[in-house]
């Protein structure tokens, strides 16, 4: 059996994974979430366990947290600063999109007596989160900089705050606004790599789209997973949950494409998108 967090932690996912969160190195919150990830594809971990999600996931003393107001935005070009900043800002987001992947197996497994498909899913969302991470991180490194080097901020968090006590409200944020998101700007950002020549970074923006796609998708499926055992219309309950626990309309344009293959339809957002 894998033990990532020494000899004397229980051999369990639950646990494994509370302790990826607690965990404050980012490169080893990365890498540890791969190998406990391998360990629970290949059966050589078995149990759940039980554990207790930590408030706040650990996390490096740099960067330092802005508010997102004002952490600084910087151009696209040929110059490598606004690329940094850019791969800088989605290092940030992939390493708390580990978190919160860990961090909804930890939280609602077991208050919502969840099947093994869902563990599944998310520990391979988990898995590619980091692997995410972890191409940034080393594409930082090859144009001279690192992740913790440019300040971030702290709003992904505050969003898994407000939805710790709600399955269906943490699925209709995190995966269906924040991630669906994510696929309607990573295109974008690959042409502005493009045309900067910087074909390295977008063929790494490449990757984490195709792989965001699958994680709308899996996104889409709990939650209409979550609003059959409650009886809910899922547009309507989309809606609702949205319009109470992401307090911004959602912006348009839409990548209709991208959206409609991880099965997430425009019945969805369309209604609840600024005019
Ligand atoms: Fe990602
Ligand atoms: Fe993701």
């Amino acid at each position: 059996m894998t033990n990532i967090c020494g000899p004397t932690e229980v051999l369990a996912l639950l646990p494994q994974a509370t302790e990826i969160l607690k965990t404050t190195n980012a490169d080893t919150k990365a890498s540890n979430s791969r190998k406990l990830a391998s360990a629970w594809k290949n059966f050589d971990l078995i149990d759940l366990g039980h554990s207790k999600a930590p408030d706040r996931p650990g996390r490096p003393s740099a960067p330092v947290l802005l508010r997102p107001r004002c952490v600084p935005r910087r151009r696209i070009n040929r110059s490598p600063v606004g690329r940094i900043a850019l791969l800088h800002a989605l290092a940030h987001i992939e390493l708390n999109a580990v978190d919160l992947a860990w961090d909804i197996l930890v939280r609602f497994t077991e208050s919502q007596k969840l099947p093994s498909a869902f563990i599944n899913d998310w520990v391979s969302v988990a898995d590619e989160e980091a692997k995410h991470f972890a191409l940034l991180n080393n594409r930082l490194k090859d144009l001279g900089s690192h992740y913790g080097a440019l300040p971030a901020h702290d709003g992904l968090w505050e969003i898994a705050i407000a939805t710790a006590n709600n399955f269906s409200a943490r699925l209709a944020v995190v995966p269906l606004v924040l991630e669906a998101r994510g696929l309607d700007v990573t295109p974008i950002m690959i042409q502005k790599l493009e045309r900067s020549n910087d074909y390295k970074s977008a063929e790494i923006l490449r990757i984490i789209h195709r792989d965001e796609i699958k994680h709308v998708a899996i996104g889409h499926k709990w939650f209409k997973w979550a609003c059959r055992n409650s009886k809910s219309d899922p547009v309507a309950a989309f809606k609702m949950l949205v319009q109470r626990y992401y307090k911004g309309t959602l912006k348009a344009p839409f990548n209709r494409e991208s959206r409609d293959r991880a099965g997430f339809t425009a019945e969805f957002y369309e209604p609840l998108s600024a005019k």
